[in-house]
């Protein structure tokens, strides 16, 4: 189950030159008011790239400033690789890896079987270097040698746990990372095999695992871009294995333990998320699509993707917004900010040689501001996405579908991959194009709202195409009847969000009933499922009334955080005489079949219900029931005068 905290917005980039670059970029989010719950670190804030180090010259500060934006109610996460280096002298990750015998073995078991990745040899033995000489050169003639972590293996949970402690605590070089971000775990080597001297180079032997008769797809050879597949790596009780039958589990295997460690650091739930993932990951870790191009087919591959990993159960899935490669243009990073507020897990991603910043206050006030509206949807829609993942961690559910699994008999849905579904109930039909002012949205058969407008999508659209206007401002969303939406005012970040009132979004289906879940719990301590410190709402709805049903009641959510409105859509009559747990209350307008009851207080931990009868006159109920009152009291005045 992943934080809540981490289901708001998230921005990163390769390449921040030094804190002041990072500070920048987090004042410019707040001078426009543009929500945002995590700031990253990458590579670039540890020593060449040495894992659990801290560029002193650059990012000394760092460790304070996280610790400042913690206290201003954001996170942090930082980026772990698993190659270490094995050239530097008292490098405890390195030493104590050795003494621990966590490296995974060449064939013969006679050493590490060595690979190079991120590090480079430091400055002093880097005379002359070629900053010009080519990618391969540079690798092969600066790059440190590492060994690769053989994380089947329990003394590597071990080392690796410590590690990430020790880091987290390091009173000089720790960071206090709410999360970790582990990448390069397939695991990426920059050169092709085990290092091998003689060429500097990489190289295997010529046998059946890294040769064999028959290789799927890939580049080059099998251990291109890998280490040798004949390698050797050990599990527990004795079990060995080569590398080549357990490559695809690398990241699988790296991923759990470094939840579990990052939670004892913490103290608090965490989340992993990890570039290599196979079935079973998403019990312990989220994925982003990796390094995706700064283009605008690459929009429409990351619904494609996002489909897909919910379907392989990793449903904490989003792609670089943005996109990493390559220099984004403004339009389409507009646009992908917009279709990226939708993505589970939301963040912006830019790569070191790109020039642009592309984080949503680089753009100018008006771009600023379209970010900000669509992040702030967002982030009023979390208690609806925080239930789907409850739903997710306790039935394998998807959070994030294709419209053919909510409506599988429908034909024409089975195909529609350029628009989703947040569970069963919010459609999303992005703009995937440059120069497009219109959406053509396909609606399946269903009850169907404007988001925004409330409004009744017209009955003749059902099971067909419908052209929706979007300018740069818009991105289509629609409610589903039958369903009952909880939502929260949103705020920008999801510690104060959190604290604001409820609004629950009852859409009715042609029968004139809905019905929804909310969970709800601190959102940051560790299992609360498991140990019950939840609470869990039954909501239900029909044409007379709205009730909360208290199923779990393990959790008492702050004072302020009351259910403060409900609105209920596709009423099909005039209603009114609106009772609140038995009393009346004048606190609510009823427009174009619209019902607004506002100004509540409900403590989400009781149950509730919410009565209204159908009245035959829908003038009156045009302007809100205390303005009547005033009006009728106004009337007898003048007639008494
Ligand atoms: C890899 C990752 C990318 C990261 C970079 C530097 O390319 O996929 O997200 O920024 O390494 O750490």
């Amino acid at each position: 189950m992943p934080p809540y905290w981490s289901l708001g917005f998230q921005l990163c980039r390769y390449g921040y030159k030094n804190l002041e670059h990072i500070q920048n970029v987090v004042d410019g989010m707040r001078n426009y008011n543009i929500p945002q719950d995590v700031q990253y670190a990458d590579i670039d804030y540890m020593e060449r790239q040495l894992d659990f180090t801290l560029d002193h010259t650059n990012f000394h500060g760092l460790p304070a400033y996280f610790r400042q934006l913690q206290d201003e109610g954001m996170k942090t996460i930082i980026i772990l690789d698993p190659a270490i280096s094995k050239n530097e002298t008292n490098y405890p990750a390195w030493d104590r890896g050795v003494q621990m015998d966590v490296w995974i073995k060449n064939e013969d078991q006679s050493g590490p079987a060595y690979g190079k990745v991120w590090p480079e040899y430091a400055d002093e033995f880097l005379p002359g270097k070629m900053e010009n000489a080519s990618w391969d050169f540079q690798v092969e003639n600066y790059r440190s040698l590492v060994g690769f972590p053989d994380f089947l293996k329990p003394s590597t949970h071990d080392w690796w746990h410590e590690q990430i402690v020790d880091f987290y605590n390091d009173p000089t070089e720790g960071i206090r990372f709410d999360g970790i971000w582990i990448d390069m775990n397939e695991p990426a080597n920059f050169i092709p095999g085990n290092y091998d001297p003689t060429t500097n180079s990489g190289k295997c032997e010529n046998n059946i695992w890294n040769n064999p008769d028959y290789t799927p797809w890939v580049m080059g050879d099998l251990y291109s871009k890998t280490i040798c597949m004949d390698a050797h790596q050990e599990g527990t009780d004795g079990t060995t294995y080569r590398h080549y039958d357990v490559h695809n589990l690398y990241g699988w295997s790296q991923t759990p333990t470094t939840l579990r460690s990052a939670r004892v650091a913490t103290g608090k739930r965490s989340i992993v998320v990890t570039r290599s993932t196979f079935p079973g990951s998403g019990k312990s870790g989220g994925h982003w699509l990796g390094d995706n191009t700064s283009k605008w087919d690459h929009l429409h591959k990351s619904i494609i993707g996002m489909l897909e990993f919910n379907l392989f159960g990793i449903p904490y899935i989003g792609a670089d917004i943005c996109g990493f490669w390559g220099e984004p243009d403004r339009e389409m990073c507009w646009r992908w900010m917009q279709l990226g507020a939708f993505y589970p897990y939301s963040r912006n991603h830019n790569q070191k040689d790109v020039i642009a910043e592309q984080d949503p206050s680089a753009w100018g006030p008006e771009f600023a501001e379209a970010s900000r509206a669509v992040l702030l949807t967002r982030y009023r829609l979390l208690p609806y996405l925080y239930t789907l993942f409850y739903e997710a961690h306790t039935k394998g559910s998807t959070v994030v579908r294709p419209l053919l699994h909510e409506f599988r008999t429908d034909r024409n849905a089975w195909t529609i991959d350029r628009q989703f579904l947040w569970g069963p109930a919010l459609l999303i039909s992005p703009v995937l194009e440059q120069g497009v002012t219109s959406v053509t949205a396909y609606m399946p058969d269903a009850r169907w709202f404007d988001y925004y407008t409330d409004s009744e999508v017209s009955s003749s659209s059902r099971g067909s195409n419908m052209t929706i206007p979007c300018d740069m401002n818009c991105i289509p969303l629609h409610v589903r009847g039958g369903y009952i939406i909880p939502t929260q005012e949103p705020a920008t970040n999801t510690k104060t969000s959190r604290q604001n009132k409820f609004e629950m979004l009852v859409v009715l289906n042609d029968d004139e009933s809905a019905e929804g879940r909310l969970f709800w719990d601190d959102g940051e301590s560790a299992d609360t499922i498991e140990s019950g410190d939840y609470l869990l709402l039954e909501l239900r709805a029909n044409m007379g009334g709205f009730t909360t049903i208290v199923t779990h009641k393990g959790y008492q959510p702050d004072s302020t955080t009351t259910i403060g409105s409900v609105k209920v859509l596709g009423l099909k009559s005039t209603v009114g005489d609106v009772k609140l747990d038995g009393v009346s209350t004048s606190r609510y307008t009823y427009r174009q079949n619209v019902l607004h009851i506002t100004g509540m207080n409900l403590d989400l931990a009781v149950n509730h219900e919410i009565r209204w009868s159908k009245t035959t006159s829908a003038a009156v109920h045009l302007i809100p029931a205390r303005w009547q009152l005033l009006f009728v009291f106004a009337v007898l005045c003048a007639l008494l005068t």
